[in-house]
């Protein structure tokens, strides 16, 4: 599908169906690309309006070789395990996406964004081992590349967000205070993955990025909880668990579910949850939506 301008540029997006990847799906239909949505089954979703939706199966070589039996200009890769996993970090953040990545070079495309995490300077969970093997592959693969290394998304805040209008308590980990971070809007952050297409400034380079930077958008996760408490006109009630009971919860589910793949799933949860909660994850400001805007938001529509 031709969107008119751009020079006719193609765009191929995998991970397109998720949180991020949809808002780049739509961001680069916005900005005029030749946009192909890559999903794994068949998804009739207004998201992809503009945009080619192309099934394909990223584990499988030959799959994804097909893809760009046309001419691919730029690829954005959006993709990560849903699972929570450890093996499956490694199954789809890494290999899945190097799977997109050769074929990319072998057939001679131009540009690999890559959507990375914020959390991978300080590497300590199997997600953040399986991306920067990702990474690393990219930077050597001679390709032009941009590694885009977000801060945390607004949607983490939403289920506390529907306990809190469900009347119930907010959490944190100890004071809630260990941590500051400035999460970033999925529009912005898709604007700014899609803008690095045609910046040569953003070639061959790697981007920390958080939401703006301001006094409405840089908060603790204590601070967060009150920011929901007041978008929700509801008097703040937090419960402080304290670290170490947190950390043997871990311990405890994490040996449950060597027996167990639900208890596994929960156990990897509370594990990414404490990591989140006790690591500052400041990084440079960037875009214009603040978490209090996204808050008030969403209270107009409190997810249920
Ligand atoms: N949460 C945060 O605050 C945060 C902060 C910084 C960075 N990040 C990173 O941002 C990235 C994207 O996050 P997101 O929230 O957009 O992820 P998401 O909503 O979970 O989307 C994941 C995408 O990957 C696809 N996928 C997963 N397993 C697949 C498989 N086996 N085969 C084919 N496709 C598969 C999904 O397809 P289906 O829809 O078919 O499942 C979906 O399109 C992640 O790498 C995450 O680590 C997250």
């Amino acid at each position: 599908m031709n969107n008119g301008n751009k020079n006719a540029q193609t765009v191929l997006i995998v991970g397109a169906t998720g949180y991020i990847g949809r808002a780049v799906v739509a961001e680069s239909v916005r900005q005029g690309y030749d946009v192909i949505a890559v999903t794994r089954s068949r998804k009739d979703d207004s998201a992809f309006d503009g945009a080619e939706v192309v099934v394909a199966d990223v584990t499988d070589p030959a799959s994804i070789a097909k893809l760009f039996d046309r001419k691919v200009d730029v690829v954005i890769s959006c993709l990560a395990t849903r699972s929570g996993l450890p093996e499956d970090f490694d199954d789809i953040d890494y290999k899945a996406t190097l799977n997109v990545l050769n074929a990319a070079q072998k057939s001679g495309t131009g540009k690999f964004i890559l959507l990375s995490a914020i959390c991978v300077r300080k590497p300590d969970l199997p997600l953040q081992l399986a991306k920067l093997k990702m990474e690393d592959a990219l930077m050597r693969s001679g390709i032009d590349y941009t590694i885009v290394r977000p801060t945390a998304y607004f949607w983490v805040f939403d289920s506390q967000t529907r306990r809190i209008a469900q009347g119930k308590p907010g959490f944190v980990i100890g004071t809630g205070d260990q941590a500051r971070h400035n999460p970033i809007a999925r529009e912005d952050l898709a604007g700014f993955m899609v803008d690095s297409i045609g910046n040569s400034e953003r070639k061959n380079r790697i981007f920390i990025l958080g939401g703006p930077e301001v006094a409405d958008n840089i908060v603790t996760h204590r601070e967060s909880l009150l920011m929901i408490f007041d978008a929700l006109g509801k008097e703040p009630r937090i419960i402080s668990v304290p670290e170490w009971l947190f950390t043997a919860l871990i311990r405890i589910t994490r040996f449950i579910g060597l027996f167990t793949r639900r208890v596994a799933v929960f156990s990897a949860f509370l594990n990414v949850v404490h990591y989140y909660m006790v690591n500052d994850m400041r990084a440079p400001g960037y875009g214009s939506v603040t978490l209090r805007q996204y808050l008030i938001d969403s209270n107009r529509k409190v997810p249920t």
